[in-house]
């Protein structure tokens, strides 16, 4: 059934007519360079998916919420608007942080709405699910409360939320991605200016596979936040003597000359990821634009492996994917994408050898982890918009 049809028949289901209900639809992102940056000001190369979070929804009388889950058992959570506080355990909090956002920024509600939410990502796979939940969330209000609101105001007060009610410390890339994507597009973000530039993604005659580790009970917020707060630390002892705002200041020369000023070695380290992780996400973008794909691979190459030592947030199962992934001679490159700690690896693939890769990368994974990976072949799409 196409999902416009299978929304409202469900929102019939569930709230008894849908007569008024809207539909929307933002995309999930994968970062195809760049990691771990978006919170030491420098350059991040995310693209928007065609998969994401699809939303019904229609605006009360009264001023009651209403929200259903077609990915959690379809229960129907009821919140009153001036009632918004954090439910345990609950995915409302994505949209309730935004209303709770948006009230501190001046804009009140008179009316609740009735809201339906299906998700076609996979949840917890870095994929950005919940920037994805958090951005509908923004783009659907403006549209019903008519809050003339830009899709960047939308991805600040989305990062706002995430930071500031669920606790997660992202930054702004992946509320960016979902916001602004472009279809068959990357976006090329200098995550402090927020100036940004779309860049063709021309991989004909390939892919870009997406292999889900399927790790469970991963401890993704505690150890990101972690990862923020060593950043910070290794900035503050480089601001000691260096008048740099942001890690992604420093050049890769400058930071091999000053380097020693930092003495605990795993926030040395963890600046080390930063500051070359920038430098390849510079270079990329240039070999994108001039389709240098094979050299564009060996940079996802150095990426993961700085992310597996210097900024130790792979494992196993992630690391297993990529090196399984590189012994295949139609992968042009293959890295960890998004938080890490589990979730996904992105790899471009030629056409031709998406079996084999399918193949081989999954048996490897099943002897070596014990259970199965999960593939997509995924295309770059367009950021939020209504469902006509
Ligand atoms: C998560 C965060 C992003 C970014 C990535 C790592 O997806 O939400 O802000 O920091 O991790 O690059």
């Amino acid at each position: 059934m196409e999902i416009k049809s299978l929304l409202i028949e469900k929102f019939k289901e569930i709230f008894g007519n849908a007569e008024g209900v809207s539909c929307f639809f933002a995309p999930g992102r994968v970062n195809l360079i760049g990691e771990h940056i978006d919170y030491n000001g420098g350059y991040v190369l995310p693209c928007a998916l065609t998969i994401g979070t699809y939303v019904a929804i229609r605006k009360r009388e009264d001023k009651v919420l209403k929200f259903v889950s077609l990915n959690e058992d379809s229960k129907i959570y009821e919140v009153l608007l001036e009632n918004i506080g954090f439910v345990d355990n609950a995915w409302i909090n994505y949209p309730l942080g935004l209303i709770w956002t948006l009230n501190k920024r001046g804009f009140s509600f008179e009316h609740g709405f009735e809201m339906l939410v299906y998700g076609d990502i996979p949840n917890g796979a870095g994929l950005s699910s919940s920037a994805s939940l958090e951005v509908i969330t923004g783009f659907a209000l403006n549209t019903l409360y008519n809050l003339k609101l830009s899709n960047q105001d939308i991805a600040l007060i989305s990062q706002f939320a995430e930071n500031n009610y669920i606790g997660m410390k992202c930054g702004i890339m992946d509320q960016f991605a979902s916001a602004m994507g472009k279809k068959n597009y990357a976006m090329f973000l200098n995550t402090d200016s927020l100036s940004f530039e779309y860049v063709p993604v021309n991989i004909d005659g390939m892919s870009l596979v997406i292999t889900n580790t399927n790790k469970k009970h991963k401890l993704t917020d505690s150890e990101y936040n972690k990862r923020r707060n060593e950043c910070d630390e290794a900035l503050k002892v480089l601001q000691l003597r260096h008048n740099i705002r942001n890690l992604c200041d420093f050049s890769v020369e400058e930071f091999e000359e000053y380097k020693n000023e930092i003495d605990d070695e795993i926030v040395r380290k963890r600046a080390r990821h930063v500051i070359y992780e920038n430098d390849r996400t510079k270079k990329a973008v240039e070999l994108l634009k001039n389709n240098d794909f094979i050299n564009f691979g060996k940079l996802m190459k150095e990426s993961h492996i700085s992310l597996r030592g210097d900024f130790e947030v792979t494992g196993i199962e992630l690391d297993t994917l990529v090196e399984e992934a590189l012994k295949i001679s139609g992968v042009i490159g293959s890295r960890m994408t998004g938080a890490g700690f589990g979730g996904c690896t992105i790899s471009i693939v030629k056409n031709e050898d998406i079996q084999t890769f399918k193949y081989n990368v999954g048996n490897a994974y099943k002897e070596k982890i014990g259970y199965d990976c999960t593939f997509y072949i995924v295309s770059v799409g367009d950021g939020p918009a209504i469902i006509q």
